[in-house]
């Protein structure tokens, strides 16, 4: 499998040297318009190879995207990052003409590739990449719910002192900090549901916290967080590359799940090789409904901001 990442700032590397280092893709190509700066990353990560124990080759290209042809999954980190304070809905003027660019190169040397978007706003820039690209919905998927369900483990799993591997959770809805929808009730330690562990209240902390879980990040480093982002990612083009129909919420086009229409925005889906093979409908409560409902208005108001790039 060929892997292209767009953007060779902290998180395009990072997805880089995750998906190195499970060394399931033959080739890597890392692009970033900033000269020299893709392949010096490159070099870097290549000279891990020995190191890590991978065979995988990772190349840069400053922004020639002939590098990138044949392509099976394309990977856009491209855009401004955010800063402490800012919201991710902050970044559309500059990000959305990036997104629609890049798609546009990728596509024109690897016909057949899937797109994973992964710059902010996340949910509305995997929309635009839909409309702009008109690729089959498919091969369009945008990476928050992967890693907000991530986050979202890491503090169940600091609130019951145990490792996150003994628990299970997932957070749909919009990649913002207003529009995740932890299922808490439906989260687990070990098929237990985790109310037996835990006060409502406690309950109530660790769904704000999930929420928030990338401002906080952004608070502490001053910048948006990198390592888990490349992980989830990296988690994602795997369960493509190796077709093993796993289960991850990401930003999907709707075209009548859930009730909801002409948008992208975090639902479970199943990855394979085509990219998402099914939308999966799990029953929510009253209650889950009325907050990804809510969720979804607010990444259609942002969606709103894109009529003057696709006009
Ligand atoms: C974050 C960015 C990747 O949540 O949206 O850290």
């Amino acid at each position: 499998m060929k892997v292209t990442v767009v953007g060779a700032g902290a998180v395009g590397a990072s997805c880089a040297e995750y998906i190195a280092i499970k060394n399931f893709a033959s080739e890597v190509v890392l692009v970033d318009i900033k000269e020299g700066y893709a392949e010096g990353k490159a070099m870097d990560l290549m000279q891990c190879a020995s190191l890590n124990g991978f065979d995988t080759k990772i190349v840069g290209s400053t922004n020639d995207y002939s590098a990138t042809a044949g392509s099976d999954v394309a990977v856009i980190t491209s855009g401004i990052p955010r800063k402490p304070g800012m919201t991710r809905e902050e970044l559309i003027g500059i990000n959305a003409g990036i997104v629609k660019e890049v798609s546009a190169n990728l596509i024109k040397h690897s016909p057949n590739v899937i797109l994973i978007v992964v710059s902010n706003p996340m949910d509305t820039m995997a929309y635009l990449a839909h409309k702009a690209t008109g690729l089959p919905k498919h091969r369009i998927i945008g990476m928050g719910g992967a890693l907000d369900s991530a986050r979202f483990k890491y503090r169940l799993s600091e609130a019951l002192d145990c490792p996150a591997s003994d628990v299970n959770g997932m957070v749909i809805g919009g990649h913002s900090d207003k529009g995740m929808v932890p299922l808490i009730g439906k989260a687990v330690r070990n098929s237990v549901p985790v109310s037996e562990f835990l006060s409502d209240d406690k309950m109530e902390e660790i769904v704000q916290a999930t929420k928030v879980g990338g401002a906080t990040l952004t608070g502490l480093l001053g910048t948006s967080a990198w390592y888990a982002p490349g992980a989830a990612v990296s988690a994602l083009v795997q369960a493509i590359a190796q077709d093993s129909q796993k289960m991850f919420p990401c930003s999907a086009l709707l075209e009548g799940e859930y009730g909801l229409n002409d948008l992208s925005i975090g639902v479970p889906c199943i990855l394979g090789k085509n990219g998402i093979e099914k939308i999966v409908e799990i029953d929510l409560s009253d209650a889950e409904k009325a907050k990804l409902s809510e969720s979804a208005e607010g990444v259609k108001k942002t969606n709103t901001l894109l009529d003057s790039v696709l006009a």
